[in-house]
């Protein structure tokens, strides 16, 4: 088993455990049996056994071609349609993934999801004269943002390789038979790959959605399903006690009922930063609705603790900590000696950092925790295909089981649709023109 929870300085006892356990079997209950809120989009619960064979080795074949026509792939995307691509290459690639050159799959960069034109400017410069290939990602196919970003990389590509050879280089990732996008590709004959009925954007990361680019990055996606499938069977156990995933959920709803609001996922690897962003939009979409839900930050340490790190141990009292911890550097590298000493850090000398950010870890959890901040602790191994495809479900399953421990769907994202409606009057869009003057006037007033 290469996950560990450890709920030891979660601060709450025993009996409070014993207390939550009928809550947390019959939310586990209500996702086992497919008849709680939301039954009609739990695909992701037993992926790892029910994939599309087919689809994976054409996944496959897309990347291998990718890496065979291009040096970098545009993965297009927002939400679910890029976080977790994202965080499984950093996870196991680490941050300079791309500036490597390890040999493992072409460099991927991510666009569609802002609409920061700088962004993209610097991005076409980044590939420059190199041969490139994009993977637009879009359920609906009109998503603002991955629309906007298509059609200029589109355009690009149109432009050096035209139109023939821009179609080799496109690969779709969107509806099965319907929306603006799988329209497109099949005018245009693109490659496409399927988003799921019954998976939502955040629970998509191990469907073509994330496969594709994690593939085309040189990710072992046999691996990483290996792990998923590992995962799906481990936390299927109905014992609280041996099942990390809804020992997890449950100590979570504790932290909540104990007026502790805001979970902070931290991490000491400058790999996990991406996982965290994922982690993000896991909890917030699925938890934060009808005025409930804990509300999830991510931190990276040791950075974050000369930042964040004097409120964590001493302000309002309303957060816990779940620490990531990875037991295994992916790389080892040691401090040496110095004879001048000026730095004091002689102590250090010979010790590998990961001996040093381990006892940053153990000294900043005991000072937390002494501060009134619970940490839970999840341990891994290492950073691997296989671990990234564990640990992703273990986040789903938990999720899910919090999410109907608290009373939500989990599956849905009602609010999100809020900013859109405004943007479209403001920007124009047919259909949403009624509320522009009104929202215009509302803006005036502001300024
Ligand atoms: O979780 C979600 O459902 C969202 O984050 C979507 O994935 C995101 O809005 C992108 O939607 P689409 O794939 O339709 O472009």
């Amino acid at each position: 088993m290469s996950i560990k929870l450890n709920i030891q300085n979660a601060s709450f006892r025993d009996y409070e455990l014993e207390y939550v356990r009928p809550l947390v079997e019959t939310a586990s209950m209500l996702l086992s049996e497919r008849t709680g809120q939301g039954h009609e989009m739990l695909g992701w619960l037993d992926l790892p056994h029910t994939y599309d064979r087919e689809e994976f080795a054409r996944i496959k074949a897309a990347a291998k071609r990718i890496q065979t026509q291009s040096q970098v792939l545009v993965s297009i995307g927002i939400g679910g349609s890029y976080l977790g691509a994202r965080a499984g290459l950093e996870f196991t690639k680490g941050p300079f993934g791309n500036q490597l050159h390890t040999g493992r799959g072409v460099e991927v960069y991510f666009a569609g999801n802002n609409l920061s034109s700088s962004y993209v400017a610097d991005l076409l410069d980044i590939i420059g004269d190199r041969d490139f290939s994009v993977n637009v990602i879009s359920k609906s196919g009109t998503t603002t943002e991955p629309a906007a970003a298509f059609r200029i990389f589109k355009a690009k590509l149109e432009e050096r390789y035209g139109k023939e050879g821009a179609r080799e280089r496109i690969y779709a990732t969107t509806d099965k038979a319907k929306g603006a996008l799988r329209g497109l590709a099949k005018a245009e004959g693109y490659e496409t790959f399927v988003v799921p009925d019954d998976i939502g954007g955040r629970f998509s990361c191990l469907s073509a959605v994330g496969l594709l680019p994690m593939a085309a990055g040189g990710m072992d996606i046999d691996q990483v399903m290996m792990g998923c499938l590992d995962a799906c069977e481990r936390y299927q156990n109905p014992e609280l006690l041996q099942n990390d995933s809804m020992l997890y959920a449950a100590a979570r709803f504790l932290m909540l009922m104990k007026g502790k609001k805001v979970e902070i996922l931290a991490s000491y690897e400058p790999a996990l930063v991406q996982f965290g962003e994922w982690y993000k939009q896991l909890m917030a979409e699925s938890e934060g609705k009808e005025g409930k839900g804990l509300f999830p930050v991510s931190a990276s340490f040791t950075t974050d603790l000369h930042s964040i790190g004097q409120f964590i141990q001493d302000g309002s009292r309303t957060l816990f900590e779940t620490v990531l911890w990875v037991e295994r550097a992916r790389r080892e590298i040691t401090v040496p000696a110095d004879p001048g000493n000026v730095d004091g850090l002689d102590f250090a000398a010979g010790m590998t950092l990961q001996t040093m950010n381990e006892k940053a870890m153990k000294g900043t959890l005991l000072a937390h925790v002494d501060g009134g901040a619970p940490n839970l602790v999840i341990t891994l191994n290492e950073l691997s295909d296989y671990t990234f495809g564990e640990l992703v479900y273990f986040f789903w399953k938990s999720l899910a089981v919090s999410g109907y421990m608290i009373g939500v769907n989990p599956f849905d994202q009602p609010g999100v649709e809020a900013y859109k409606k405004n943007m479209f009057a403001l920007l124009g869009k047919l259909g949403h023109e009624g509320a522009r003057e009104a929202l215009e006037k509302r803006l005036e007033s502001l300024n």
